[in-house]
């Protein structure tokens, strides 16, 4: 399959923040009618982005639209600073006029692996399904570490979680040992749009290494993302694009 993201440049963080908001803002023009199904993630880019939609685009977006999940959670109470859900809920949900119908966060009173099939029966219950049985994201917002790694998809649980039969799965932080559930790469793939948020110069030599396809580039989980039939888009600011030639 062939491998050409549609890439976005804009000049920093908060620009590559704002373009997204405006594609969000696009995204329900151009599909006039019915939910769109948005999964979240953690990062710094999608902080910027929380914060922007509740400044600046309360009335410029029809949010009874909007139907959020999270691509990966930690295992850690939705109040705990950890938590995915409860960063969005600080930055976002409480100034916006979304209902708690639209909002379908990970299970993270329940044990991980019990959470993680929970999860899995509510995207199964609330999505549109694909023929070989996987739920469609309307768009499937994720970043990249440092390390090359995507949700909870790292380079060290990569095999297992690329190729899972599930739908949702249990992973292991490789450092901290953090418990998390996270969507699994056949479930990133059936997106119809993965849309990556990736900025700062901290990612730029990754950036380079997988967009370029050098050797190497197969390790990282990012590269193996690329919807099967759905878009994939990079949202990069200069400092991440710097060195492929932007
Ligand atoms: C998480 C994420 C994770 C994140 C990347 C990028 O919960 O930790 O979902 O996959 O998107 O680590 O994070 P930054 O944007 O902060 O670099």
């Amino acid at each position: 399959m062939s491998y050409n993201p549609d890439l976005r440049i804009s000049v920093d963080g908060r620009a590559v923040a704002r373009a997204f908001a405006d594609h969000i803002v696009q995204k329900l023009a151009d599909k006039p009618e019915g939910p769109i199904f948005w999964a979240l993630s953690g990062g710094s880019t999608p902080k910027l982005l929380f914060n922007l939609l509740a400044e600046e685009y309360v009335h410029r977006i029809d949010w009874s639209r909007l139907h959020f999940f999270w691509g990966d959670e930690r295992c850690v109470p939705h109040d705990d600073p950890e938590s995915n859900y409860g960063e969005v809920k600080r930055l976002l949900f409480d100034k916006v006029p979304v209902v708690q119908s639209q909002i379908h966060a990970v299970p993270t009173d329940l044990a991980p692996a019990a959470a993680a099939k929970k999860y899995a029966e509510t995207m199964v219950r609330l999505l549109p399904m694909n023929s070989d049985g996987l739920p469609i994201l309307d768009i499937n917002m994720l970043g990249m570490g440092g390390d090359g790694h995507t949700a909870s998809i790292f380079p060290s649980n990569m095999k297992e979680l690329m190729d899972s039969k599930e739908i949702c799965a249990v992973a292991t932080h490789p450092e901290s040992g953090q418990k998390r559930v996270t969507m699994t790469g056949p479930v990133l793939n059936a997106s119809d749009e993965v849309s990556f948020l990736i900025t700062g110069n901290g990612k730029t030599q990754r950036v380079a290494q997988i967009l370029n396809r050098e050797h190497g580039a197969q390790d990282f989980p990012v590269a193996h993302v690329n919807p099967t039939s759905g878009k994939l888009i990079w949202w990069l600011d200069k400092a991440a694009a710097n060195e492929v030639g932007y």
